[in-house]
């Protein structure tokens, strides 16, 4: 009898809900705070970091109001001492924040914490920024959010077509708007220079053992373990078998003959195979503020690429090992100091890649 009551309470409030009109004031009213800062997450969580590494934590404090953490058991001391490629990739992670929340009528302002790096230090999650939303002053086209799910790091083999002239005209506007130049090379003589320098770079840099027991920590070599640790390099993005990388990372004393290198940097070396364009960004890259923009426009760029099908591979080591960087700098005639050069790339056209795994919501929400 109690049992009856109830289902009929229950059907009762069921009708009640369905056919009472909505009041004003409730069809205005504010999303739940975690529902909202989830929403953002669930396309921010996919922005990209060195390594894959994820640093970011979130902090929701209201519906408007949220504080970006990093944690530091995910920074890389020994390969980004001054820590300014994972602070570009938090930047990158605070405007997939920003385009997320476009659709939903907000701006997104970050006020960035006063620390001028990262603090290797620290044991406990540290503050970055703290992020506010605030109603959009304009109705003006939002970049379009879904693009921020579809991008991905492309190291297969290209296609060999050359992009057109109107699609660099368009990358290299977004990038101009933050005060960077982007510049393409599609002659062969470029290409297969940097394509060969950063061969021998990642293979030089890969001898220190410093450099190798950093970037193995992030090495995922078996679909279980990069599946369940959802972050790092996985061998299947990487286009290499699971097997290889955990025997050229774990017992590099196997890889010391000449000639298993030879046919290491020419397995490497055909995986680019098709490649037709190079690209480079040079701009303000010398302080932390600095940083954080080259994120958000690499994000910006990234994004743009996406939409015109194009995907990107960076080319790391030539930017951090000094000599690959004055090599280079050769080749182009000069990196003015005022202009560092921050990020060299090929690009092109490929098949889809795979997906690299990314931390949920849940894990990312403090
Ligand atoms: C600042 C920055 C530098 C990167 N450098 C390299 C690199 O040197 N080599 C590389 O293969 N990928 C590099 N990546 C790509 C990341 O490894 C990649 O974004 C990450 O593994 C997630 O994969 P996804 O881009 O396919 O989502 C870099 C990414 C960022 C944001």
């Amino acid at each position: 009898m109690q049992r009856r009551h109830f289902l009929h309470s229950v059907t009762l409030a069921a009708a009640w809900t369905a056919l009472r009109p909505l009041s004003p004031a409730r069809a205005a009213a504010p999303p739940d705070a975690r529902q909202r800062w989830q929403e953002l997450l669930e396309y921010a969580r996919w922005a990209p970091s060195p390594h894959n590494v994820q640093p970011w934590k979130l902090k929701i404090l209201s519906a408007t109001r949220a504080q970006v953490y990093y944690d530091p058991t995910r920074l890389l001391r020994h390969t980004d001492p001054t820590s300014r490629f994972t602070i570009t990739g938090l930047g990158m992670f605070v405007e997939c924040l920003r385009v997320a929340a476009g659709p939903l009528g907000f701006t997104l302002t970050a006020h960035p914490a006063p620390e001028p790096q990262l603090n290797y230090a620290a044991t406990d999650l540290q503050l970055f920024a703290t992020l506010e939303l605030a109603p959009s002053p304009t109705t003006a086209p939002a970049t379009d959010r879904e693009l921020i799910r579809q991008r991905k790091t492309s190291r297969l083999h290209y296609d060999s077509r050359l992009i057109p002239a109107p699609v660099q005209q368009r990358l290299t506007a977004v990038a101009a708007a933050y005060g960077h130049t982007l510049t393409f090379s599609s002659t062969k003589f470029t290409v297969d220079f940097v394509l060969d320098l950063n061969r021998k770079t990642l293979f030089t840099d890969l001898d220190d053992p410093a450099t190798r027991t950093e970037l193995a920590g992030w090495i995922r070599t078996t679909d279980e373990e990069a599946a369940t640790k959802k972050d790092g390099l996985w061998s299947h993005c990487m286009g290499f078998s699971g097997r290889l990388m955990h025997n050229f990372f774990f017992h590099a004393e196997r890889f010391r003959s000449a000639w298993k290198r030879r046919v290491l940097g020419q397995v490497y070396k055909h995986s680019m195979h098709g490649t037709t364009t190079v690209a480079w960004l040079q701009g303000p890259f010398g302080r932390r503020p600095d940083w954080e923009q080259a994120g958000a426009m690499l994000q910006q760029l990234w994004l743009e690429m996406t939409r015109h099908n194009l995907y990107l591979h960076p080319f790391g080591s030539v930017i951090t090992n000094a000599e690959a960087y004055a090599q280079f700098c050769r080749h182009v005639g000069h990196c003015a100091e005022s202009e560092p050069l921050w990020l060299l790339v090929r690009l092109g056209y490929s098949q889809e890649p795979p997906r690299s795994f990314r931390l949920t919501a849940n894990d990312i929400l403090c």
